[in-house]
């Protein structure tokens, strides 16, 4: 070990209540107001088919009505993001998060959102300033570059990227917009090098967006009547890092998870996190009254539980969803405060499951009909798609089964 290391903090080891009391604690001492996290499902009316993001629920607010609690919020917001699908597995990924957020609509500006960030990172949580970058946008062809923000994570000692479509966040195609500000902390257990654009040890913690704008279907972007700071940071990941975890299925959110099920259905490392993320989801996506479908939200659901299955029967097609101990389903509801038992839960799960098995079968029989050990062709897999439901990422589960 060198020097530099030595001189590192030790971590702080705080747990995940503690992490969201510190947070919020912070943010109420500084004038926000703590509002309520909503469900993943979006209000009726709204085109999103879920919470993808902390700022979603605040929408109308952002983009310029009063809100009844004032110009300064924070809050605690589950998500679900299936757009990283690919990339569950790896160390940082989940498909649903928590995100601790907090919003200046149109109150103070970026510059003090990012010096409370730095505050809060390296104070408050104990991070030490040393594993810290960060990214400012570099600037496009319509929106110049954010040098004032440069300018103040300079001041603040932090080593600044300037960098293009990576700091430009927004909502969907149309929609709230802006540059933005990410916040990396070193992760290796060797000094910090390179820079978040350039080493995969840089891990994005804290996001701050200049909200600004809002982009209209032409690609237009209108400035909104009044800037806004909106926030987002991933529980999960702080919490890795402070716990001083290797990968988010580590720290005491999912731990839960990864323990039970690898002394269940023992299996590698990436499966176990996949089928870890993705039963944990569909917990958390039935509780709030998803149920699944060939479309849509329920679409979404019915793929997640597939998915698992698909890697659990890959090892063994005799393991069934029934072994999900109540309690590890029921602990979950309850974190995120929903009212579904976990009965309820395993109903959907069984059911799902029962109509996965069938569908299988089916294809199996199709595919007993062919005269070849080829493997499938194009043709093949888009018969059995198309005319059998069974899309062609479910197909190794039932050539394995
Ligand atoms: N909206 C930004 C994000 O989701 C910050 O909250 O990253």
């Amino acid at each position: 070990m060198n020097s530099q290391q030595d001189a590192r903090r030790p971590l702080p080891g705080m747990s995940s209540p503690q992490i969201v009391q510190t947070f919020c604690e912070f943010f109420r001492e500084r004038g926000h107001h703590r509002i309520p996290g909503s469900s993943l499902v979006p209000r009726s009316g709204d085109p999103v088919l879920f919470t993808t993001s902390g700022m979603h629920p605040l929408t109308p607010y952002l983009e310029g009505r009063p809100h009844p609690d004032g110009r300064r919020l924070t809050d605690v917001q589950r998500c679900l993001r299936t757009t990283d699908l690919g990339e569950v597995g790896d160390r940082t990924h989940l498909t649903v998060f928590e995100m601790l957020g907090s919003w200046s609509l149109g109150d103070y500006p970026g510059s003090q959102s990012l010096r409370w960030g730095h505050e809060l990172i390296t104070t408050g949580f104990g991070i030490d300033p040393g594993l810290l970058h960060a990214t400012v946008f570099g600037g496009s062809d319509q929106v110049g570059p954010d040098t004032g923000l440069a300018e103040v994570w300079g001041e603040l000692g932090v080593p600044v990227e300037l960098t293009g479509e990576d700091n430009w966040w927004s909502s969907g195609p149309a929609g709230l917009c802006g540059a933005d500000s990410e916040l990396f902390v070193w992760t290796g257990s060797a000094p910090p090098e390179g820079t978040p654009g350039t080493g995969e040890r840089w891990v994005e913690l804290w996001n701050h967006v200049m909200l600004r704008y809002r982009r209209l279907a032409d690609g237009t972007l209108m400035p909104l009547p009044r800037p806004n700071v909106d926030t987002g940071m991933g529980l999960e990941r702080l919490a890795t890092v402070l716990q001083g975890q290797v990968s988010v299925f580590g720290c005491d959110l999912l731990q839960p998870w990864t323990r039970t099920l690898g002394r269940l259905w023992p299996a590698q490392e990436t499966s176990l996190r996949l089928v870890t993320d993705h039963l944990r989801s569909t917990v958390v996506v039935i509780g709030d009254g998803v149920t699944p479908s060939s479309t849509g939200r329920g679409y979404v659901l019915r793929r997640l539980i597939r998915r698992a299955l698909t890697s659990l029967w890959r090892d063994d097609p005799a393991r069934s969803l029934s072994d999900l101990p109540p309690d590890l389903t029921g602990q979950t509801l309850s974190h995120f405060g929903q009212l579904t038992s976990p009965v309820q839960v395993m109903g959907v799960l069984l059911d799902e499951e029962r109509r996965f098995r069938d569908l299988l079968s089916r294809g199996r029989r199709v595919l007993s009909r062919r005269h070849n050990n080829e493997p499938l062709t194009e043709e093949e897999l888009r018969y059995l798609h198309q005319t059998h439901g069974l899309p062609r990422e479910f197909v190794p589960a039932m050539l394995s089964g």
